[in-house]
């Protein structure tokens, strides 16, 4: 399958320390890519990588045929092709759920106000979310602020969404709303990366499931074969761990 994004031995260090070391990575035009791994393994590096919040020291990343590591890259264009999604769902404090939704749009010129606000209603109503379009982020649940910053990256259009344990802040309850709605966005064909602690979701809706492992891809593969048959020792034990820990 031809790769929206291609990874060819990315590197990255801090000071001396090695955090993304020599990663090979295709992510396929409408696939889910889930990264696992244990804290530290570099997962949310990577992903910061791929939107250009962290510089690449070595190797190439491709996104639709064009080359988006090195200088003279336009990260500012090109976080409105790859969206991202943090833990920490980021919304403007100040601003209603409508603004928070339409002020990308209306600072980059991408539309003018009105067209602007119904883009971000129909956003808002697909995610489930309309009916506050009025409302500020604190009057909300975590899961709604979270559904409220997935609609506001997918208001922009990108052609992949990053999304780094989008439902690690939230309170259990909530986690479901929020992995419905990306399991929503999978559905639709929205070509995803992600990093997750919920390995039953990962395994329900990944295309391709990697270890992380030290900053490299200890193992790849189909979702079930990694979760059900791990190769390798170190998967093997943080998939118990995991285990034990009731998160699959
Ligand atoms: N800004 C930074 N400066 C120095 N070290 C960092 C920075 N960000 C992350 N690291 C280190 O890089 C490694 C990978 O971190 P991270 O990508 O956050 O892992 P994960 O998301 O898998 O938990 C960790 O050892 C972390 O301490
Ligand atoms: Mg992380």
């Amino acid at each position: 399958m031809d790769a929206l994004i291609e990874l060819k031995g990315v590197g990255k260090a801090y000071g001396h320390v090695r955090v993304i070391d020599g990663i090979d990575l295709d992510i396929p035009r409408h696939s889910v890519v889930s990264l696992i791994g244990a804290s530290g393994s570099g997962k949310s590096t990577l992903l910061r990588c791929l939107n250009g919040l962290e510089e690449v020291q070595e190797g190439e990343i491709s996104f639709d045929g064009e080359v988006i590591s090195g200088p003279g890259v336009d990260h500012v264009a090109l976080r409105r092709r790859i969206g991202m999604v943090f833990q920490s769902y980021n919304l403007f404090p100040h601003m209603s759920v409508l603004r928070n939704c339409t002020v990308a749009l209306l600072t980059t010129g991408a539309c003018g106000r009105r067209e602007a606000e119904e883009r971000a209603l129909a956003m808002l109503e697909r995610v489930g979310m309309r009916d506050k379009a009025g409302s500020f982020p604190d009057q909300l649940s975590g899961g709604q602020q979270q559904r409220v910053a997935i609609a506001r990256t997918m208001i922009m259009q990108p052609q992949v969404l990053l999304l780094d344990e989008i439902t690690s802040a939230l309170d259990p309850e909530l986690v479901m709303e929020v992995l419905d709605l990306v399991r929503d966005l999978a559905k639709q064909g929205m070509t995803m990366l992600l990093t997750t602690h919920e390995m039953s979701f990962a395994r329900e809706i990944s295309d391709k499931v990697c270890f992380l492992y030290g900053g490299r891809i200890l193992e790849e593969g189909p979702a079930e074969q990694v979760f059900g048959a791990p190769r390798e020792a170190a998967t093997q034990s943080f998939l118990r761990r995991v285990t034990a820990a009731g998160r699959l």
